[in-house]
């Protein structure tokens, strides 16, 4: 295992909930790989205490912040740069919730007011995290940062509905900020597409114990856990990966580019 990948850098780390949210596995790796780090959460998730463990364990603070508020990313970022002593190298934005999907909405049924609540938090949000950024001016050149999609962005999962469009939005939004960033900082931007994987936000959405289960018999190499991703995560924001900007990486077990797998025809021989 590689040691201090992250050695001396400074960032920010969105949606820890519980000890199994990608951004909770995310934080101990990075705090294992020698970063420094500020975490945060929107006031009500405060409320759930859990994170309070989690920074205990990563030496750090949490600064309460709702990533659709401008306001509140200001706050957010004018104190971690205090508390932290410097300027940003990396930020994770993990962050994701739609109203239709808590309240069993499909897809043909949107109550519109949900849906731009469900586009604001979960991919708005990245554009308004990524412009205070540099209107504060608060990342460092060769800085990295990324946000979590899913494949729904490309292919069509029915019970996926709005989260769809806004993960579409948030992979266009990686791409035009990853351009202005990198003319600008030299900051790279980009998403990591994850497998399903049972965290609040994923196990929220209908039928997906199915759909894990024929994803993991689909993808060669099987899910890809949380912690996985966590370890993706750190690589990302690690200086190997200094000219990786505006892609959507498939973080997976090779399941975006399978299209049958031998136990998935297994189950529909002799129908
Ligand atoms: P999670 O439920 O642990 O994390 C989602 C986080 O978003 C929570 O911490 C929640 O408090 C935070 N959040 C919600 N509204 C907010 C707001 N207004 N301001 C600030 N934070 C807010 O679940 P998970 O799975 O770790 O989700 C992290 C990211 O990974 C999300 O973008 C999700 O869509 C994405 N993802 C998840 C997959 C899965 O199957 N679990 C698959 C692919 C992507």
């Amino acid at each position: 295992m590689p040691d201090n990948l992250l050695k001396g850098k400074l960032g920010i780390i969105t949606g820890a909930l519980d000890e199994n949210s990608i951004a909770w596995k995310t934080a101990l790796k990075a705090k294992e790989q020698g970063a420094r780090f500020v975490l945060t959460n929107a006031p009500i998730a405060m409320r759930m205490g859990a994170i309070n463990d989690l920074a205990k364990e990563c030496d750090t603070i949490v600064i309460p912040a709702d990533a659709t508020s401008t306001e509140d990313i200001e706050k957010l970022y004018a104190e971690a740069k205090e508390y932290l002593g410097g300027n940003f190298d990396f930020i994770l934005h993990s962050i994701g919730m739609s109203p239709n999907i808590r309240k069993g909405r499909s897809y043909g049924d949107l109550n519109y007011d949900w849906a731009m609540k469900s586009y604001d938090v979960s991919a708005v949000s990245f554009h308004k995290m990524m412009q205070v950024a540099e209107q504060k001016d608060v990342m460092n050149e060769w800085g990295s940062i990324v946000g979590l999609s899913y494949i729904a962005a490309q292919q069509v999962f029915p019970f996926y509905t709005d989260m769809a469009d806004a993960k579409a939005l948030l992979e266009s939004i990686a791409r035009g900020y990853g351009y202005r960033f990198g003319k600008l900082k030299k900051v790279r931007v980009n998403t990591i597409s994850q497998s399903p994987t049972k965290t609040t936000a994923g196990t929220g959405i209908g039928g997906f114990d199915s759909f894990y289960n024929f994803a993991d018999a689909l993808s060669p190499l099987g899910n890809a856990s949380a912690e996985a991703c966590a370890e993706y995560i750190v690589t990302m924001f690690s200086d190997y990966t200094r000219l990786v900007t505006m892609q959507n990486l498939f973080h997976d077990g090779g399941y975006s580019f399978t299209g049958v797998s031998e136990e998935i025809m297994e189950k529909f021989k002799d129908l």
